[in-house]
């Protein structure tokens, strides 16, 4: 059984990943309607993974016997500057999903909860990948600047380099 702070915990991850998830299905609606599909559906993929965390997060709670909180969410923003501060956007918020990520293991080691400890590392190697993949695309959007030919195959290519991302950590 989980403490009622190590729940709570819980419970604000859920927030956070309920969060991502919103913000990238918003983002991927914005890159829709701009007409880049490549990027539209990478970001549709990205918000189903963290519908995915969320849903992970809720059944372990419940399974330890406390109870997994749907939030209320904010509206994210409707339009973004460009792919590049968008891109920029999802590594800020990675980083500080990490940064969450690691306080709630801090958290568990203090409260000496284990298992959650242990289930929480799954959550530590998956923020590796995210953060290392949005990186890997905002070092390939440093290098085609405001090339237009460049969007376009970034556009085209951008579901090919997610591949390889989960290719290589299969490996
Ligand atoms: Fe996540
Ligand atoms: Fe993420």
């Amino acid at each position: 059984m989980i403490s009622a702070k190590i729940a709570k915990a819980l419970n604000q991850q859920v927030l956070l990943e309920a969060e991502s998830s919103q913000i990238y299905l918003a983002m991927a609606s914005w890159a829709e309607v701009e007409g880049l599909d490549g990027i539209s559906n990478f970001l549709y993929k990205h918000s189903d993974e963290e519908r995915m965390h969320m849903l992970k997060l809720v059944k372990f709670i419940n399974e330890r016997g406390g109870h997994g909180v749907i939030p209320a969410l904010k509206a994210p923003p409707l339009k973004y500057k460009g792919i590049r501060d968008l891109f920029q956007d999802v590594l800020n918020h990675e980083i500080h999903v990490s940064d969450e990520i690691n306080k709630l293991v801090d958290i568990c080691l203090k409260e000496k909860d284990y298992t959650t400890h242990n289930f929480l590392q799954w959550y530590v190697s998956e923020q590796i990948e995210e953060e290392a993949l949005a990186r890997k695309v905002m070092d390939k959007l440093k290098l085609i600047g405001d090339d237009k030919a460049g969007m376009y195959i970034f556009d085209r290519d951008i579901a090919s380099l997610a591949a390889a991302e989960s290719a290589g950590e299969e490996a």
